[in-house]
Order: structure tokens, then C-alpha cells, then sequence
């Protein structure tokens, strides 16, 4: 099997990216698929290279997976928090490597900007997400996720 190199995302990515979201938000009901605010939320990621990232693997040439990072200051950790999200590997790419592969790049990324945790929100019956995270040394925690749209 080709290696598989991670690198950030760059523009021309976009509508490869927007495509591995359509696949991401058909299975979170939390979430409704809009091509043009995905492209404007990813766009946004692109613009502030400080503080967020989006990261792409790529094999052969062609985008398998990603996953975006953004900075947060914790006052808990007193010091910074890099919320995970966008992590998806295309369907065919599954169980090669590839999400451990992102998931390690993105904490690299928030390491060297001084966070010391990674957090995320994944859905409630997405097994298989919920054994990803765990086998790789994720845990839950008595947190709810609550939020006010509309705003
Ligand atoms: C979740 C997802 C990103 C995992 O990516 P992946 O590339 O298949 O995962 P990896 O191959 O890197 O697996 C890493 C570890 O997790 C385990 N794992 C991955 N998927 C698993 C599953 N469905 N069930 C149990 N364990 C699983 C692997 O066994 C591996 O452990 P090992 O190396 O000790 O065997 C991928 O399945 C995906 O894109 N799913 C759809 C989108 C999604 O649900 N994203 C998460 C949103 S919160």
C-alpha cells in the first residue's frame, strides 16, 4: 500500500474537503449538509494559519482523510485547547492508519502552539467514532453539549 503523507490544506483543497464533509454530516443528525457554508467555515480555517488548521492525508495524490483544528484558551488548563473537529476518512481508506495519522498531526500542530489537550464532540451513537477515540486514548467525560443557534 502507498504511504500516506499529511500536510495542511490549501485552497485548491476546498471542494475536495466539502466533499469529505457531505460524508461526515450524513452520519451526525446534530448537523444538516450545506455545500456553501462548509465552503465558507473551511475558507475561514484557511485565513488564520496562527490559530487553526485544517490537515489533509493524502496518498497518491488524492485527499483520503482530514481533520481541522482550532486553538481555545482554557482557563481549566490554564493555557491552550485545540478543539478537534472535520475528522473523516473516506469511506474505502478506513482502518489503514489514517485517522491515528491525523488525529497525531493535529496534536503535534496544538503542541507546538502551547495547548496541552485536545477535546471534541462526536455523536452519541457513532460507535464506530467512539472506539476510534478510545483505542487511541480518548475518554468521556460528565459534559453536555449544549448550544443556542440563531444568534
Ligand atoms: C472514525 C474514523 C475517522 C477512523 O479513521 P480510520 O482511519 O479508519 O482509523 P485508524 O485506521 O487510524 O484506526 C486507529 C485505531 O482505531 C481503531 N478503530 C478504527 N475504527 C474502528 C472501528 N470502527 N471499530 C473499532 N476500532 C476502530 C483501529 O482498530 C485502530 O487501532 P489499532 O491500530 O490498534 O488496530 C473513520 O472511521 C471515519 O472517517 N468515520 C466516519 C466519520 C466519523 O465518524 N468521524 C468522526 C466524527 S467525531
Amino acid at each position: 500500500m502507498a504511504p500516506c503523507a499529511v500536510r495542511p490544506a490549501v485552497p485548491d483543497d476546498l471542494e475536495t474537503l466539502v466533499a469529505l464533509l457531505r460524508e461526515l454530516f450524513a452520519l451526525e443528525p446534530d448537523f444538516r449538509f450545506d455545500p456553501a457554508r462548509q465552503r465558507r467555515g473551511l475558507a475561514l480555517l484557511l485565513e488564520d494559519r496562527l490559530r487553526r488548521v485544517a490537515l489533509v492525508a493524502e496518498r497518491d495524490g488524492a485527499v483520503v482523510g482530514m481533520v481541522t483544528g482550532q486553538l481555545v484558551v482554557s482557563t481549566s488548563e490554564g493555557g491552550g485547547s485545540v478543539l478537534v473537529e472535520d475528522m473523516v476518512v473516506i469511506g474505502s481508506a478506513r482502518r489503514q492508519g489514517i485517522g491515528r495519522l491525523l488525529l497525531r498531526a493535529v496534536e503535534t500542530w496544538g503542541r507546538g502552539r502551547g495547548a496541552t489537550r485536545l477535546q471534541l464532540l462526536a455523536d452519541r451513537e457513532n460507535e464506530a467514532a467512539l472506539r476510534f477515540y478510545e483505542r487511541l486514548g480518548w475518554s468521556g467525560t460528565r459534559l453536555v453539549c449544549l448550544r443556542r443557534g440563531g444568534v
